[in-house]
């Protein structure tokens, strides 16, 4: 995280915080019309890489603290932090693509997880519930609360289900910097926390795993597994806390759009709805 304080942005600096966080959405539905068995991770990430360059911006994450690539694309029992490799994308895997882009001086981030082909009813279920508790926390982002207050919603959500909320890896604040203050955990206490004001704008990003919160970090660095190599799955929205409602930056309308018109993923998708 990047200094000590929190910094609160002008209703322009919002602006570009959208722009970017739009453009990350965009660049997700880029991603999922290209998901399919048999293409490569990195080929996605570089499907990312020339969409981001092509709209006039640059991937927030290649560089940061050495990270060589647009994506972190996490599958099955990968939470977080997957690296683009010569892995292949197969029928049955489900795929967490996690992406930054940086436009105009500000940061958007944000993070969706798809089923490819038919997935056990089980895992469809951790995703829905994933998405879900993003948005309970997103609900508790109002001026006034507390941090405490969105993970409390996001933990209690998951774990009425009885999954396991990763605890090691939290959101965050966004803006100038990819991380700053504050840390947005997915667990904790009501009212505990420091207290949420207009021109916040955080990255809320549950990480639920469908078996034991326990993880395990991979010798290369980055890539965060769960211990019981059960999947994990993982949804991310930027926001911004304004003096009324919560107001979402990213979106996943384009994403959910894209996920429609792709035969490997709705079939799986349409059993939610
Ligand atoms: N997108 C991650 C987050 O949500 C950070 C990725 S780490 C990086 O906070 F090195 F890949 F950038
Ligand atoms: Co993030």
């Amino acid at each position: 995280m990047s200094g000590s304080t929190i910094v609160l942005k002008t209703e322009e600096e919002i602006s570009y915080i959208r722009k970017s966080s739009l453009l990350v959405g965009k660049t997700l539905a880029e991603v999922a019309r290209n998901l399919k068995p048999g293409i490569s991770t990195d080929r996605l990430d570089a499907i990312a890489e020339t969409f981001i360059r092509d709209h006039g911006a640059l991937p927030s994450f290649k560089g940061y603290h050495g990270y060589k690539h647009t994506l972190c694309i996490s599958v099955n029992e990968e939470i977080v932090h997957g690296i683009p490799g010569a892995r292949i994308i197969a029928e049955g895997d489900v795929v967490s693509i996690d992406c930054g882009v940086y436009m105009n001086g500000f940061h958007g981030d944000s993070a969706y997880t798809f089923p490819i082909g038919l997935v056990d009813v089980a895992t469809i279920m951790l995703l829905q519930v994933t998405k879900t508790a993003l948005y309970k926390g997103i609900a508790k982002a109002k001026s006034g609360n507390r941090i405490g207050d969105i993970s409390a919603a996001v933990q209690e959500y998951s774990e009425s289900h009885g999954y396991g909320v990763v605890r090691e890896l939290v959101g965050h604040g966004v803006g100038r910097n990819l991380h700053e203050r504050p840390e947005v955990p997915n667990y904790g206490k009501k009212g505990s926390g420091p207290v949420l004001r207009p021109g916040m704008t955080l990255a809320i990003e549950p990480m639920i795993n469908l078996g034991s919160r326990q993880i395990r970090q991979l010798k290369d660095g980055w890539t965060v597994i769960t211990q019981d190599r059960k999947p994990s799955a993982h949804f991310e929205h930027t926001i911004a806390v304004t003096e009324s409602e919560p107001e979402i930056l990213s979106s996943f309308d384009e994403i959910e759009l894209a996920i429609t018109e792709n035969e490997y993923i709705k079939e799986s998708i349409s059993i939610l709805n």
